[in-house]
């Protein structure tokens, strides 16, 4: 066989959403695009701001020598430097360039880190529902996917956590705004993580990290900023991308940030750089650096997915879903009607609406969607929705 048995046992489990996207397109063919109501991708509909094209064009008008050439192993400077300064704006604490690493996106960043991190059978603890490429990305290291489940509300459970972690694991990954389902932490709960996490690692004299995915955070619905992890714990390592704030997933631009606090923060500032390297992740796109340095505040209209929100968790919970209100990011979690997801699921394909079963997010018994998509999918979908869970009542 021409590929790894890891790969291929991998591309069985793991290729689901690519296989749903894929399916939608098979459909689509056969009942025409608009007869098809995708929700089962994040890939963002919306443009990005104009700002960012502004940005594209003054690098391609003006073109500069060297544009194109490798640079500082970290990233550009004057990247970093805006970056830095933005995240001290949005958390109140101090990041200086040096605190920055540039990454391919936050796929990138996750997989830098993990690199960075563990210790070959280490673990990373994480909260289901959660975003599934963690467990691939924490196998490429040779360590593992800890599952703690969170609570009805989607919290995490301490309690469980605190049983959770050992000597063998090295960090804690948590999502929020999340992707699959939209929930946000509060700053008391994740004060509440930070402190259990603190705790443990005194107890056991074993610093545990948490990797904080804020790829969401500016997606966020409530009053002011989105709630930050590393508010609440110095040892906090920050992956984060301009993927859903500018719309520009395929652009693969990101970064990683260590505050100054953080145990041993130099020498996995340097570990960072080298596993960027050892990876083929050094130099993430120099034309991307240079287009977002002056975008740290840009976004996309975040109302106009807060309409989305608003309008299908409306939508939904009349039809008789049970939904956790998503507080960002672009999607929504709600309970199948049929306790076995993968069924229910199919269901909906049978009317042309595709989501995603729970399982594939470590939580069976609940689907996501994906509401980054245009208001005529949405509305269209929802003839399918209401068939689908009226023989359930
Ligand atoms: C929670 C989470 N982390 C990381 C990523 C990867 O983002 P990027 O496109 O920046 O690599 C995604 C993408 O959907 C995500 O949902």
């Amino acid at each position: 066989m021409a590929i790894s048995k890891s790969v291929k046992n991998a591309m069985v489990a793991g290729n689901y959403i690519r296989k749903m996207f894929e399916e939608g397109i098979a459909l689509k063919k056969i009942h025409g695009d608009a007869n098809v109501y995708d929700l089962s991708i994040g890939n963002p509909v919306m443009e990005p701001p104009e700002a960012f094209n502004r940005e594209l064009r003054q690098i391609v008008n003006h073109p500069w020598p060297g544009m194109h050439l490798q640079m500082e192993a970290a990233g550009y400077t004057a990247t970093r430097t805006t970056i830095a300064a933005q995240l001290s704006q949005d958390t109140g604490l101090k990041f200086g360039l040096n605190d920055i690493v540039m990454a391919f996106g936050a796929a990138g960043a996750v997989n830098v880190v993990f690199k960075t991190l563990l210790n070959p059978g280490e673990e990373v603890i994480s909260f289901t529902p959660n975003y599934f490429e963690y467990v691939h990305y924490a196998e490429n290291h040779g360590g593992r996917v800890k599952y703690i489940a969170s609570d009805k509300n989607l919290n995490p459970d301490l309690a469980a956590l605190e049983a959770g972690i050992t000597t063998s694991t090295r960090a804690v990954v948590i999502n929020s705004p999340n992707n699959p389902t939209g929930h946000v932490y509060t700053a008391p709960t994740l004060k509440g993580i930070a402190e259990v996490v603190a705790r443990r690692s005194a107890e056991l004299k074993h610093r545990v990290y948490i990797i904080s995915d804020d790829v969401y955070a500016n997606l966020y619905f409530g009053q002011g900023k989105c709630p930050r992890m590393a508010q609440h714990y110095q040892h906090t390592i920050i992956v984060n991308s301009f993927s859903k704030d500018l719309s520009v997933p395929g652009e693969r631009i990101g970064y990683i940030a260590v505050q100054a606090q953080c145990e041993d923060a130099g020498d996995i500032v340097k570990g960072l750089v080298y596993a960027s390297q050892v990876l083929g992740f050094i130099n993430p796109p120099a034309i991307m650096q240079n287009a977002i340095r002056n975008l740290q505040n840009a976004s996309v209209d975040i109302s106009i997915y807060r309409q989305k929100r608003d309008f299908l968790f409306k939508s939904l919970t009349e039809m008789g879903y049970a939904i956790v209100k998503p507080q960002g990011a672009f999607y929504m979690f709600p309970s199948s009607p049929n306790p076995d997801d993968e069924v229910f699921v199919k269901e909906l394909k049978d009317l042309l609406v595709l989501t995603v079963p729970g399982h594939v997010f470590g939580a069976p018994g609940y689907f996501r969607l994906s509401y980054c998509t245009d208001d005529r999918v949405i509305e269209g979908s929802l003839k399918g929705f209401k068939q689908a869970i009226a023989k359930y009542k």
